[in-house]
């Protein structure tokens, strides 16, 4: 069965990232002038997912506000002669067929997928966490379709980190080498010493639907969260589960250093504004008001 729905859950609390994300989910923040859900929403619509069902939460409403019409913003776009801006504004509306259902209380990411159950039905379906952006070109979301297709079963992308920040992520249990490897074990932020490998869990899943039966009927897992980790952890015995091993360009953008770096990078590698931006960045750097000069 081909792969059309994607789920995005946007409805944690963001606390990293306070108190910016105080009255607006952290999905809004601007990676230069997009908010960081928008990227996560082209990029599955890149994949060939066009029904897109997002699980918010408290503070939903600039979400949906960018993914509908702006009238009043249009009108005075098009009385201007503003092309370019009209063609900025309509382009998130025209997008995709975006969904919205309610979390509820932010219980974990596991419930937070299992409140997508009736939307997506009995298909396999990608899950795309809306604070982890994927640059554009590097083609993972495609690449994991592509390997559900052929294998079944579910598929989960994995990054090598560095042994000292396995414990921040999901850890994989793999057999294998190479770019695609079957996972045997996963555990919820283990201690390093602990880890089974250095590969992390990272925000992109292609999910047979049977995912939905597991979580209904797990406890809650570590911080006292339904994980979805735990609820993948009980499908190896059953089905297949496999990893695609990522080696491209990541950003956490619900962590404020790697906010910046995304920020920062994706702005320099503009045409409009990357020039003046690594101009003004070299001479800051030479300057002796950078801080660290002598
Ligand atoms: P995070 O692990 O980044 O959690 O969630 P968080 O609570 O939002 O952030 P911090 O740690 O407090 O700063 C990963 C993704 O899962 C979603 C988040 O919106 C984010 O996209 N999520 C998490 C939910 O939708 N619901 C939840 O209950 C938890």
């Amino acid at each position: 069965m081909s792969v059309t729905k994607a789920v995005i859950p946007a409805a944690g609390l963001g606390t990293r990232f306070l108190p910016a994300t105080k009255a607006s989910p952290k999905e809004m923040l601007p990676v230069v002038d997009k908010p960081a859900i928008q990227y996560v929403v082209e990029e599955a619509v890149r994949a060939g997912l066009t029904d897109v069902l997002m699980v918010t939460g408290r503070n939903k409403r600039p979400l949906e506000d960018h993914f509908d019409r702006a009238v009043e913003l249009e009108l005075a776009l098009e009385a201007k002669g503003d092309a370019v801006r009209l063609e900025a504004v309509r382009h998130t509306n025209e997008l995709a067929a975006v969904h919205y259902v309610r979390q509820g209380d932010a219980k974990g990411l596991g419930h937070a997928v299992l409140a997508a159950a009736q939307h997506v039905g009995d298909e396999p379906f990608a899950v795309l966490l809306g604070d982890d952006l994927i640059d554009h070109r590097d083609l993972l979301l495609e690449q994991m379709v592509a390997v559900q297709q052929e294998k079944g079963g579910s598929v989960i992308a994995l990054m090598e980190v560095p042994h000292d920040q396995i414990s921040l992520y999901g850890c994989a249990a793999v057999d294998g080498s190479g770019d695609v490897v079957r996972i045997t074990g996963l555990v919820e932020k283990p201690p390093a010493d602990e880890a089974p490998s250095d590969l992390a869990i990272i925000g992109r899943y292609v999910l047979a639907p049977s995912v939905f039966e597991v979580l209904r009927t797990i406890p809650p897992g570590r911080g006292g969260e339904y994980q979805l980790t735990d609820a993948l952890q009980e499908l190896i015995a059953t089905e297949p589960v496999h990893g695609v091993v990522f080696r491209g360009r990541r950003y956490d953008t619900g962590d404020r250093l790697d906010y910046l770096k995304a920020v920062v990078r994706l702005a320099a590698e503009r045409d409009d504004l990357g020039p003046p931006l690594l101009a003004w960045l070299r001479e800051w750097l030479d300057s002796p008001s950078f801080p660290g000069q002598p």
